[in-house]
Order: C-alpha cells, then sequence, then structure tokens
C-alpha cells in the first residue's frame, strides 16, 4: 500500500488493515468484559437459528460505561473522523460472535443500504472500524472484502423482505449482491481475508461488498465493528419506522472530547464520571 495515508488506502481499496493496534492484555481485558455483558440480559443480544448460540451483540456502548469508553479509544476514532474529515459519532457497534463450530455466515452484502433504507441515512458516508479479538485463520470464517468493489455503487438485490430488523441480521440477509456480480468483482480484484492476530485492526467503506462464511474451528471468531457517522449525515428527520437504537444511534453528538484515552488506561470511574455529565447536561 506504499506510503498513503489510511484515510488514502480506503479511498483506493474500500478496505485498510493495520496488524498489533491492541495489545493482549487489552484484548484479555475487552473480551473479559464481553463474557460479562453476556451474562445479564441486554437488548441486542441476538442469536443463531439455534435459538442458542450468540451471533451477534449490538449496542453494548448505550448499556455499558467500557463498551462507551472503547468506542472513543483514539485508535478507532481517530482513523474514522481522518477517513470522513468530520466529528463522529457511533451510529452502530456490534460484537459477531461467531461462535465455534456453531457461527453461521453472512452473505455476500454491502453495508450502506441497510442504513439507507432502515434508518434513513443519507449517504454513504460512513465508516467500518473492526478489531480482530481472536486469533483468525482459513477455518474461522474470516471476514471476506473484495478490494476496490466500493466503487461501483448499489449492487444489492432484495432477498426475501420480511421488513423485520431480525433479518437485517441473520444468514439470509434482506440485501444481497448478486452471483452475476461477485462472479465479476472477484475475478477482478480478488478477495481479502480479514485474517490475523488478536488486535489487528481494518477500516472498511460501507460500500465494500463483504461476507464470511460458517466457523467450523475449535474458537469462536469474535470480531468488533464500530460503524462512525458524521454529524452532517445523521438520520433523515422524516425517516418513519425507525430500527431499534441498539442498531441506528439516536444520540449525534460527537466523541471527539472523550478521544484521548485507551481502553485499559485504567480510568474508567473518571471517564465514567465525564460520561454522565455529558449525559446530565442533556
Ligand atoms: C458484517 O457483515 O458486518 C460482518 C460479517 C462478519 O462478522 O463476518
Ligand atoms: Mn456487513
Amino acid at each position: 500500500m506504499g506510503n498513503l495515508s489510511i484515510a488514502d488506502q480506503v479511498k483506493q481499496d474500500g478496505l485498510s488493515i493495520h496488524r498489533q493496534c491492541f495489545s493482549s492484555e487489552e484484548i484479555v481485558a475487552i473480551n473479559e468484559h464481553i463474557a460479562r455483558y453476556i451474562e445479564e440480559p441486554h437488548p441486542g443480544i441476538v442469536r443463531e437459528d439455534d435459538r442458542k448460540s450468540i451471533r451477534g451483540i449490538h449496542g453494548p456502548h448505550l448499556y455499558d460505561n467500557f463498551f462507551r469508553q472503547l468506542v472513543a479509544d483514539p485508535r478507532l476514532l481517530g482513523p474514522a473522523e481522518e477517513f470522513l474529515g468530520e466529528p463522529c459519532y457511533v451510529h452502530q457497534f456490534k460484537i459477531n460472535m461467531k461462535q465455534r463450530m456453531k457461527g453461521e455466515a453472512w452473505p455476500w452484502h454491502q453495508d450502506y443500504i441497510f442504513w439507507k433504507n432502515g434508518d434513513g441515512i443519507p449517504r454513504p458516508n460512513l465508516i467500518n472500524v473492526a478489531i480482530l479479538l481472536n486469533d483468525v485463520d482459513m477455518l474461522h470464517g474470516p471476514l471476506c472484502l473484495i478490494p476496490g468493489s466500493h466503487k461501483f455503487g448499489d449492487l444489492s438485490e432484495s432477498s426475501k423482505n420480511t421488513g423485520d430488523w431480525e433479518q437485517d441480521l441473520s444468514k439470509d440477509l434482506t440485501y444481497q449482491i448478486g452471483h452475476a456480480d461477485i462472479d465479476r468483482l472477484v475475478r477482478d480484484n480478488g478477495v481479502k481475508y480479514l485474517t490475523g492476530e488478536a488486535g489487528d485492526v481494518a477500516l472498511f467503506d460501507p460500500m465494500v461488498a463483504h461476507s464470511s462464511s460458517v466457523n467450523l474451528s475449535p474458537q469462536d471468531r469474535v470480531l468488533l465493528i464500530v460503524t462512525y457517522n458524521t454529524t452532517s449525515n445523521t438520520p433523515r428527520p422524516d425517516h418513519n419506522k425507525p430500527r431499534p437504537e441498539f442498531l441506528s444511534a439516536r444520540d449525534f453528538r460527537p466523541l471527539h472530547q472523550i478521544a484521548n484515552r485507551r481502553v485499559t488506561d485504567q480510568v474508567i470511574e473518571p471517564v465514567f464520571h465525564e460520561l454522565v455529565g455529558v449525559e446530565d447536561g442533556n
């Protein structure tokens, strides 16, 4: 990728991968926190078809200060703001658990169509920032991204659309890319597999075609994805039937006021008070 800035890499390829951004201690802390979080019932925890295995945890930053602090970490928010060129807030935050032996696939799709039709976001000017929370190889069902596919506009075809937000998260996704388009895109551009080590970070554009297959490995494939949006691209006010807040943010205040702390700086208490202060002021 030469000497391109992160923003220019994402503009060129639709994605950019950075190794070892979070230390193993930080990854342990995040995984331990996830384990504690799922011990309690929370909104936004979605199961696989077996109704037992957790497929994804959505919006944990709305209910938990550790995660609220994490989304403001400069290693995530910094490149997002560099790419988008404006102050950002979190439109969506999810942790895809893809549990060992049971984690199901994600068909080929682009993300923006869900946020456009589901949430009323006017433009595709958002960015996904993902952290690998475990080492990932081909057996884990890694995220697969087609470099350059963000330049071809909306490629989505509707599958049988039930109108339910659950379908937007299922293995029968509401909007998928047709096989002829995938044939052509893979032939011309290849596929980048998001394999690597826990602590690696990837940015990817919401117009990039991506998918992942089942996890047949003995370990969970835990992928944390924060989607940042800018304060000039908030949902249309006349958008009706908004999806739940754990999928589509209602709070559009930019995060940068609290962006200079790392998740394991162990300043949870002061940050907690800062956050409560911000909340109280509203
Ligand atoms: C996504 O499509 O946003 C994530 C898919 C995955 O976790 O593999
Ligand atoms: Mn996606």
